[in-house]
């Protein structure tokens, strides 16, 4: 195949060079299109036909339902890795050898404490707010607590970036359920691992002991590694294009926290379990659903259905329903909601509509049965979703400024009123 691209445009004929991935994807670069056609743009509402960038952090193929991480494939990662080993492959561009880990750990564990003023943000909200703008406001409100961390103008800079906001967060996220919950805010324990001090942030009550749970430990540890990144999906794109305004690491990630609450992107967990309840509260007629969501008529949508990328099983959505079963199967919980969601997955993989549009189930389908059986409420589900992704935000942003890429800035098509002359008031 040639490596250039031929545009005609009317009697001009124009090159732009091809640029391929390693994995034999190809992308014509138009980065001099609007110079050398004399202002003519490119134009993609959705950015569905068009890259950003080029990364060397995640790889996905949307036909075949191929994920990786720095070329590791998510069967793996979710099987034989913990989090943090993923998260610090993604960030740093390999696995971690034990040395590299338990250095990580242990600086991460370094930072695993809040400024007490923090408190003072959040019982401002009232307890019904929902937990991801309180999330997106603490993360954000991280910069005036660390402000040697906003310009990061090194690797070492970087670094100690990146376990003080991993140290923090689960903090912010164990605050967060606990202030919706009417819980005192407490502190995790250096004893306990990543996972076993965020169960410990979230779930310990002051009037007990508290009992780790290897089920849930194990469940939640596969969770985030199979959230942690996406590539350039519209909350980690928002990260990237917050970044490249040179704005600090936590505001970035707090921008990309409040794209993620969107219900078609992470909130669609939460969105999830609210539309399977509503089935069963509907005595479980998912027929009637099935009709709502191919009404064009109606703006019901199939939650946990589709994507823009996958046009096949999304590979994540087949690790967590088969977790779903072994932990509710593990806890003894019988969720009527489950049978509910397996009837859903039958019915749209069998019609035509479903068929047609490569509508599979997505991350999000069966990420809440989980969540809800580890007693977890509803509107914190997005809130595990930003934990899980964080490393990939910052894996992200790190790239992002590292190549010191350019501001980002797309053009448009004006389709307004052509110049005409100011009215005064009394005329109009
Ligand atoms: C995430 O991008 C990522 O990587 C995201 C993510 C990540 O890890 O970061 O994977 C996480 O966001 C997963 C997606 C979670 N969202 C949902 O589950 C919400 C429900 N899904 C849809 O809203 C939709 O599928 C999107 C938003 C996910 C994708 O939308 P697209 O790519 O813009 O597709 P589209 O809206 O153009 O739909 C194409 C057709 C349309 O019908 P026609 O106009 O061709 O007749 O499919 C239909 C849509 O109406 N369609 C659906 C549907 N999703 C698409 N119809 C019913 N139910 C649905 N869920």
């Amino acid at each position: 195949m040639s490596n250039k691209a031929k545009l005609i445009i009317g009697d001009n004929s124009y090159e732009f060079p091809l640029i391929k991935g390693t994995e034999n994807e190809v992308a014509i670069n138009v980065k001099t299109l609007r110079g050398a056609t004399n202002g003519v743009i490119t134009i993609d509402p959705g950015y569905k036909n068009t890259g950003s960038c080029e990364s060397a952090i995640t790889f996905l193929d949307g036909e075949k339902g191929i994920l990786r991480y720095r070329g590791y494939s998510i069967e793996e990662l979710a099987n034989k890795a913990d989090f943090l080993e993923v998260s610090y492959a993604l960030i740093f561009g390999d696995l971690p050898n034990n040395e590299q880990l338990a250095k990580f750990k242990e600086d991460i564990k370094e930072n695993s404490l809040v400024d007490d003023d923090v408190r003072k943000i959040l019982e401002a909200f009232p307890k019904n707010a929902h937990p991801m703008g309180v999330l997106s406001s603490l993360t954000s409100a991280l910069t005036a607590f660390n402000p040697a961390f906003v310009n990061i103008s090194s690797e070492e800079d970087m670094y100690n970036a990146v376990v003080r906001i991993l140290g923090k967060f689960p903090i912010l996220v164990g605050w967060t359920m606990r202030k919706k919950k009417g819980l005192h805010l407490n502190y995790g324990s250096k004893s306990l691992s990543y996972v076993e001090n965020l169960m410990y942030l979230m779930f310990k009550h002051p009037n007990e002991d508290f009992q780790m749970n290897p089920i849930i430990k194990r469940a939640l540890d596969k969770l985030l590694i199979l959230h942690a990144d996406h590539e350039q999906n519209c909350s980690t794109s928002t990260v990237r294009i917050v970044g490249s305004s040179h704005a600090g690491l936590f505001a970035s990630l707090s921008a990309g926290i409040s794209a993620l609450w969107g219900p078609l992107h992470g909130g669609a967990n939460q969105a999830v379990l609210e539309m399977l309840e509503a089935i069963k509260a509907d005595g479980g007629d998912t027929k009637k659903y099935m009709a709502k969501a191919k009404d064009k008529n109606d703006p019901f949508r199939l939650m946990g259905f589709g994507h823009r990328v996958y046009k096949n099983f999304d590979p994540r959505a087949k690790i967590i329903k088969a977790a779903a079963d072994e932990v509710l199967n593990d806890l003894g919980i019988d969720d009527p909601i489950l049978e509910i969601a397996r009837g859903l997955e039958k019915e749209a993989l069998n019609d035509p509509y479903f068929v047609d549009r490569k509508l599979y189930p997505n991350v999000d389908f069966y990420s809440g049965i989980i969540y809800r059986a580890m007693g977890i409420p509803v509107e914190m589900f997005t809130v595990m979703f930003a934990l899980g992704r964080l490393p990939g935000w910052i894996a992200q942003w790190k790239e992002m400024r590292l190549k010191n890429e350019p501001i980002g800035r797309p053009r448009q098509i004006y389709t307004g009123e052509n110049l005409r002359p100011f009215t005064e008031l009394e005329n109009r």
